[in-house]
């Protein structure tokens, strides 16, 4: 099959190139020329586990291409996948200027059927606004080319995301017509073979469907953060909760750790998003997801108010090291991420804080250029260097069995501030080190 996809982001130039690697043709667009030459010139932008070599392997091939041009991207696909970003706006809404400015390129470009695909993560009615634009555009030139809308959530996780699209756990399908079906059902064969996981519906409900998933994670990860502050507060333990209540089926131990909260592009803009499209097209007020997310909100400032209360609200003098940037290991996203607090509360109470980050270090530089107070290391031992205590934000696997005897001897005073409950503290606490994590 032929297909653009439009928009060459973390869901765009994944969806992109695993669609490639199983034969199809396809086009990448993007609106950021720097972009696509860093992927014309073999690099990719963006940190991902594996797919580098899979970008390349396709490009070699002739199967994957790059482009800026709108006109080359709407004449080459039949399937037209929009897959450009839909941050918060300034009210917490999503930002729909990018879908709906990718639907009317198409519009104004097309000489044939397409099934043009909302993948981006949008709220629910875009469907009918995507129709719109492109009709929109159709009519200006005063022609009639047939076209179909679809809604096709991608449910990628960040670090893992080649992996998720090769073998899904369900595919969404919102769509109202038979024969965009039947593409979609075509192009999703081959990430399929063992059983059917293609579940169409109308598409109002697909697109709904993208946004429960993602409040019910941020849920989960609320609702155990605030346990887990419980449980500081009554001496227990919320590792020995999280296994005791994992063991019920009906409750299952994925998502169930707490930490320094939730962030990346997709959880706080999404849960932000749902509420608001309830308040404003519905009339709805969104209790749990409203508590969901001031509760995150919330436990971004625990790490910050631990090293406070341990070091004293004054910090000026003391220096910090801090292990992770990115809002979650095996990616370089910074959007949202809960180290952003962490060093904003540290550096405004006086501190100075040097840090490392396996992948995100530039992305962290771009973000925090104008942050004096702030240092980076090359590497997570000289990180340690004069700090009088370590911090740890994401969890990356290096992070797991450090060389304990180094860390104490290092720091100044042997202090971890444990924001992803990494270590056993018995262990940790055994080998001489007050040990500060979230619930234990
Ligand atoms: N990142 C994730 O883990 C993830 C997972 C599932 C769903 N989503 C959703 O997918 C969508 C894209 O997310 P992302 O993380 O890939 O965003 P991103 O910011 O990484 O990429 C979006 C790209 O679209 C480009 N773009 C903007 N307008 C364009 C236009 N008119 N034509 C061509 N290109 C254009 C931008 O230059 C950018 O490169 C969002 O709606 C997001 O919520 C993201």
């Amino acid at each position: 099959m032929k297909i653009t996809v439009i928009g060459t982001g973390y869901v765009g130039l994944v969806s992109g190139t695993c669609l490639a690697e199983v034969g199809n043709d396809v086009l990448c667009l993007d609106v950021d020329p720097a972009k696509i030459k860093t992927l014309e010139e073999g690099g990719i932008p963006i940190f991902e586990p594996g797919l580098q070599e899979m970008v390349r392997r396709n490009v070699a091939a002739g199967r994957l291409h790059f482009s800026t041009d709108l006109e080359r991207a709407a004449h080459f696909g039949t399937i037209m996948f929009i897959a450009v970003g839909t941050p918060p706006g300034e009210d917490g809404s999503a930002d729909m200027k990018y879908v709906t400015a990718a639907a009317r390129n198409i519009g104004k470009y097309m000489t044939d059927y397409k099934v043009i695909v909302d993948k981006s993560t949008v709220p629910v009615g875009t469907a009918d606004i995507v129709k719109a634009a492109v009709a929109e555009e159709l009519k200006k030139r005063g022609v009639d080319t047939p076209f179909s809308v679809v809604s096709n959530p991608e449910f990628l996780k960040e670090g893992a995301a080649v992996e998720d699209f090769m073998r899904p756990d369900r595919i969404i399908v919102g769509c109202d017509d038979e024969q965009a079906v039947l593409y979609m059902r075509a192009l999703y064969a081959p990430f399929q073979r063992k059983h059917d996981r293609l579940i169409v519906m109308d598409i109002r409900s697909a697109e709904l469907t993208k946004y429960a998933a993602n409040a019910m994670l941020a849920t989960r990860i609320s609702f155990m953060n605030e346990l887990a502050n419980l449980a500081e507060k009554l001496g227990a333990d919320i590792e020995s909760v999280r296994k005791g209540i994992g063991s019920d089926p009906r409750i299952g131990y994925d998502f169930l750790y707490s930490g320094a909260g939730y962030g990346g592009s997709c959880f706080p803009k999404d849960v932000k998003a749902l509420i608001k499209t309830a308040a404003v097209d519905a009339g709805m007020e969104l209790q749990v997801l409203t508590a969901v997310e001031s509760a995150n909100d919330a436990q971004k400032h625990v790490l910050g108010t631990k090293i406070k209360a341990r070091f004293g609200n004054d910090l000026a003098g003391k220096h910090f090291a801090l292990w992770g940037l990115a809002f979650k290991a095996n990616t370089d996203d910074m959007r949202e991420a809960t180290s952003r607090e962490v060093i904003k509360d540290l550096l405004a109470a006086g501190a100075t804080v040097t840090a490392f980050d396996p992948e995100a270090m530039p992305e962290a530089q771009h973000c925090f250029a104008d942050l004096k107070g702030l240092s980076y290391a090359p590497n997570q031992t000289a990180a340690l260097k004069n700090a009088d205590a370590l911090v740890i934000v994401t969890e990356w696997k290096e992070f797991r069995s450090p060389d304990f005897d180094t860390l104490k001897a290092k720091l100044k005073t042997p202090v971890i501030f444990d924001g992803r409950n990494m270590y056993d503290p018995k262990l940790v606490r055994g080998l001489g080190f007050e040990y500060l994590a979230i619930g234990r």
